[in-house]
C-alpha cells in the first residue's frame, strides 16, 4: 500500500465511545506509531464514562458530531464503533472527506452499501478495514492458509454453529439500529470467518429464524449452496445457556478440518481421508502488529496490507441480506454479490 502518512504518528479519531470502542482506544493509545486526536459520541454520558474509564485520554477533544470532529481535528483515520445501520453513513462521510476508516462489524447492513464503500475506497486511495479480529488469530490464519487455499482439495460441505445467551438489549433489539439480531451481531463473526477461512462463496441460501419474543432474530437455521459444488449449514443459537461457544467443520476432497471453541480456547484438528487425526501445531502470529487497530495504523503508514479488507464486509453483508430475504419470502434466495 502507498503511505498516506510519513514522518509522524498516525492521527486516529473515534466515532462512538461505547464498550467496544474503549477496547480500541486502549489498543491505539499503546501503539507507538499512533496518537488519538479526538473522540465523538452523540451521548454526553458515553463521553463522560469514557473520560472516567480512560484517564489517559484526558485533554483529548470531544465532539458530539463526527462531521465537526473531522473538520476540526483533521484525523488521518477514524475507528467507527456505533450501531450497525449507522456504519455506512459515517464511513462514507469519512472517506469522502479524506479520512481512512476502520469500521466495526458488520461493515454495512446491505451489499449495495458495501459496494458503495468499496468504490469510495478505490476512488480515494484511502484505507478501509473491518473489525473482524479473528483474522489475526493463528488458528484461523492456519485454516485460511489450508482450507481456502486448497491444501485439502475443494470444500464440499461446511458446518458452522455458534451459541450464546444473547439478550438483544438496548439498540441491538431495535431493527432500525441493529439491522437484525444475533445473526448480524456475534453471528457476523461466524459468517465472516467461515467465508474467509474456508474460501466459501455461497450462491444461494434457504433459512428459518426465530425471534423468541424480540423484534429481531435470536435463532437462525441456514442452509446454503456454493460453487464446487458444495452445500453447508450455519446455525446461530442466541437463546442458550450462559457463555459462548462455537464449532466449524470443512469437509474437503482430501480431508476434514475441524475447529472447536472460541477466542483463546480455539483449537483445530485435521483428518486425513482415512479418518486419522493429524496434530496441527499452529504458530501464533509473531511477525505482526497482531491487532486490527495495529494493522489499520500500519496500512495508513504504507507498512502493511489490510488483513480484513472491505471485501470481507461485502461478503458478510451479501450472505446476511440473502438470509433475511429468504426468511421474509419463505423461499430460497440468491446471494447478491
Ligand atoms: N469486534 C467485536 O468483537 C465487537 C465486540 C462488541 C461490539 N462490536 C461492534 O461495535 C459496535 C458498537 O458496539 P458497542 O457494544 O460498543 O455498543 P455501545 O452501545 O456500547 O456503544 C455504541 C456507542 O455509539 C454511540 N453512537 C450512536 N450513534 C452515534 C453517532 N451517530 N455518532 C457518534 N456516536 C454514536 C452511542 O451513544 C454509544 O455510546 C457495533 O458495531 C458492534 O457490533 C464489535
Amino acid at each position: 500500500m502507498p503511505a498516506l502518512v510519513s514522518g509522524r504518528k498516525v492521527r486516529v479519531s473515534f466515532v462512538g465511545t461505547g464498550g467496544n470502542a474503549r477496547a480500541h482506544m486502549r489498543d491505539v493509545h499503546r501503539d507507538p506509531l499512533a496518537e488519538i486526536v479526538a473522540i465523538c459520541d452523540t451521548s454526553a454520558q458515553a463521553l463522560a464514562d469514557t473520560a472516567t474509564r480512560l484517564p489517559e485520554l484526558a485533554g483529548i477533544p470531544q465532539f458530539s458530531d463526527y462531521r465537526a470532529m473531522i473538520a476540526d481535528a483533521r484525523p488521518d483515520g477514524v475507528i467507527i464503533s456505533i450501531p450497525h445501520t449507522l456504519h455506512y453513513e459515517a464511513a462514507a462521510y469519512a472517506l469522502e472527506h479524506g479520512v481512512s476508516v476502520e469500521v466495526e462489524k458488520p461493515m454495512t447492513c446491505t451489499p449495495a452499501d458495501a459496494r458503495s464503500l468499496i468504490a469510495l475506497r478505490d476512488r480515494t486511495g484511502l484505507v478501509l478495514t473491518v473489525g473482524y479480529q479473528r483474522h489475526f488469530q493463528g488458528v484461523w490464519r492456519w485454516v485460511h492458509e489450508h482450507v481456502a487455499s486448497g491444501t485439502y482439495g475443494p470444500v464440499h460441505f461446511v458446518e458452522a454453529w455458534q451459541c450464546q445467551a444473547w439478550g438483544g438489549g438496548g439498540w441491538r433489539g431495535v431493527p432500525e439500529l441493529s439491522g437484525g439480531g444475533q445473526l448480524n451481531d456475534s453471528g457476523s463473526h461466524l459468517c465472516d470467518i467461515m467465508l474467509w477461512a474456508g474460501g466459501v462463496r455461497p450462491s444461494e441460501v434457504f433459512a428459518f429464524q426465530e425471534n423468541r419474543g424480540l423484534r429481531v432474530d435470536r435463532i437462525s437455521a441456514i442452509s446454503f449452496r456454493f460453487p464446487g459444488p458444495g452445500v453447508g449449514t450455519l446455525a446461530i443459537i442466541g437463546e442458550s445457556v450462559r457463555g459462548m461457544d462455537e464449532g466449524m467443520q470443512f469437509w474437503c476432497r482430501d480431508g476434514r478440518v475441524r475447529v472447536d471453541g472460541i477466542d483463546s480456547s480455539v483449537r483445530v484438528t485435521a483428518y486425513t481421508p482415512d479418518g486419522a487425526a493429524q496434530p496441527v501445531a499452529v504458530q501464533e502470529v509473531s511477525d505482526y502488529p497482531v491487532s486490527k487497530d495495529g494493522n489499520f495504523v500500519r496500512c495508513i503508514l504504507g507498512e502493511d496490507a489490510p488483513q480484513v479488507p472491505a471485501e470481507c464486509g461485502l461478503a458478510v453483508a451479501a450472505f446476511t441480506e440473502a438470509v433475511y430475504r429468504s426468511v421474509a419470502t419463505h423461499a430460497p434466495a440468491e446471494v447478491d454479490w
